[in-house]
């Protein structure tokens, strides 16, 4: 072998113009094979998982759209079953009367029904009521599909008359009906962000916003880490048992968290339930692993002015907070209405003038809300949802301004106000 000192000195074949020619052309060739490379691989990518394309609400802080129809559209009753053992909360299958495919809506997201119900109040011993119900099952399927749970008298007054619109669902709306419902909303659904792990906590019927939920992730986020903790009194109320057994079975970071706080002597530890007592901190402390997660919560009144505040005091920012009370709102963010509004409510007494009712009434700032004083002065105003979300309590308002806690997600019409969600400024005049 030559030892390389002693092999002949290498005249250059290329002068120094031509040499830089050719360095620029194989530069020009290799950028080339990078652009071609990388075009190919992104035509191999799998796809981005699709975001709700709804035309219904559109992402938190960004320009609400329109709903998805104007006014109520009618649906048939396709099918309806029970969801849990004692019968309490049944499930309706709804398909739109017109034909075509149901629109896309955000997992979690409501519709809100226009009943003709029996009242033996009422005058002709029937009135229209307005009640919101959550969508149960995703969106992307040929039907919708809502959860109602029966509601009975208050236990403290069992003389009083058993809830209206849910008695009316499970005893009235048979298979084949046709219903009058108002287009998805509400802002409390799931994101599509899944680099942040969910934590879904239901109480109760507050089960309805995460089935949906759950029912997109196994479809669209199955890297997503998802807890879900349902808290309920034993399994005779226990509802989509199988059907959350079979979406974990789809969706590999699933962990369901089943708390009973009064089981029967037949309900299984580890079987039926995994904890016993309520979803609360310690809980929650517990059995969640460490670092940033995004909540989601639905529960009663108890739960939740107690679990929101808490998960605050640990640390947790507002903006990783999401929840939704089904009546009137139980949990008050701070700011509260002061701070959300750019003007201050009035220091001096306010007159609010309702002018069909021919009324007129001092607002003594005892009412969290227009709908709860007017309420409590006997001066009727339809309402649904009681937070913004559905636009039924639209009033006009003639004169004077209103604050709001914060921006409803319902538009709110022109020359009107929200009166379940705002308080007034100054004087009113409200057609109501
Ligand atoms: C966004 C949203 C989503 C919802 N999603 C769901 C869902 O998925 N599933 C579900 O089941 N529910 C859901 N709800 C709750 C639902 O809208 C109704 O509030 C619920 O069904 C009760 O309505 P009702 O007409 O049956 O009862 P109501 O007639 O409104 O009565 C409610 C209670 O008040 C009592 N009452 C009767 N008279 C009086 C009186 N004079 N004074 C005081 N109390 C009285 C009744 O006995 C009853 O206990 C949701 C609510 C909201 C706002
Ligand atoms: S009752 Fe739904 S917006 Fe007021």
């Amino acid at each position: 072998m030559v030892p390389w000192k002693d092999l002949p000195p290498v005249t250059p074949a290329l002068d120094a113009p031509e040499l830089l020619g050719l360095i620029v052309v194989a530069l020009l060739l290799q950028a080339l094979a990078v652009a071609a490379l990388a075009i190919r691989q992104r035509a191999r990518a799998p796809a981005a998982p699709p975001a709700f394309d709804v035309a219904v609400a559109a992402p938190s802080g960004s320009p609400r759209a329109a709903p998805a129809w104007p006014g109520t559209r009618p649906w048939r009753v396709r099918e309806r079953h029970p969801e849990d053992p004692a019968g309490t909360q049944c499930s309706f299958v709804l398909e739109p009367v017109d034909g075509g495919t149901p629109p896309a809506f955000r997992p979690g997201q409501f519709l809100t029904f226009v009943l003709d119900v029996a009242d033996a109040q009422a005058p002709g011993g029937r009135r229209p009521v307005t009640r919101c119900y959550s969508l149960s099952d995703g969106p992307g399927h040929p039907h919708y599909r809502v959860t109602i749970k029966r509601v009975g008298a208050p236990a403290d007054h069992p003389d009083w008359p058993a809830g209206l619109a849910s008695n009316h669902f499970h005893d009235q709306v048979q298979v084949g009906d046709v219903l009058q419902v108002r287009a998805p909303s509400g802002h409390f659904h799931l994101d599509e962000d899944s680099s942040v792990p969910a934590v879904l906590i239901a109480g109760g019927i507050g089960i309805t916003p995460m089935v949906s939920m759950l029912d997109w992730m196994v479809r669209h986020q199955t890297e997503r880490p998802v807890h879900l903790y349902y808290g309920l009194r034993h399994g005779r109320e226990h509802a989509f048992s199988k059907h959350l057994r079979a979406l974990q079975a789809r969706h590999p970071a699933l962990r369901l968290h089943v708390v009973y706080s009064r089981p029967d002597e037949t309900d299984r530890l580890g079987i039926d339930h995994h904890h016993v007592g309520h979803v609360d901190l310690a809980l929650l402390q517990r059995t969640l692993p460490h670092g940033r997660h995004r909540f989601f919560i639905c529960g009663p009144a108890a739960m939740m002015s107690t679990l929101v505040p808490a998960l605050k005091d640990w640390g947790v920012p507002d903006e990783d907070v999401n929840f939704e009370a089904f009546g009137p709102a139980s949990v008050q963010r701070v700011p509260s209405l002061a701070g959300a509004s750019a003007d201050a409510p009035p220091d001096a007494p306010v007159e609010i003038r309702f002018q069909r009712s021919g009324r007129r009434i001092e607002w003594d700032a005892q009412d969290a809300s227009l709908l709860d004083f007017a309420e409590r002065h006997a001066v009727p105003i339809d309402a649904g949802c009681r937070s913004g979300g559905c636009g039924t309590c639209a009033t006009r308002l003639l004169e004077g301004r209103v604050a709001y806690a914060r921006t409803p997600d319902h538009d709110v019409p022109a020359g009107h106000c929200l009166p379940c969600v705002a308080r007034p400024l100054t004087d009113l005049v409200l057609e109501a």
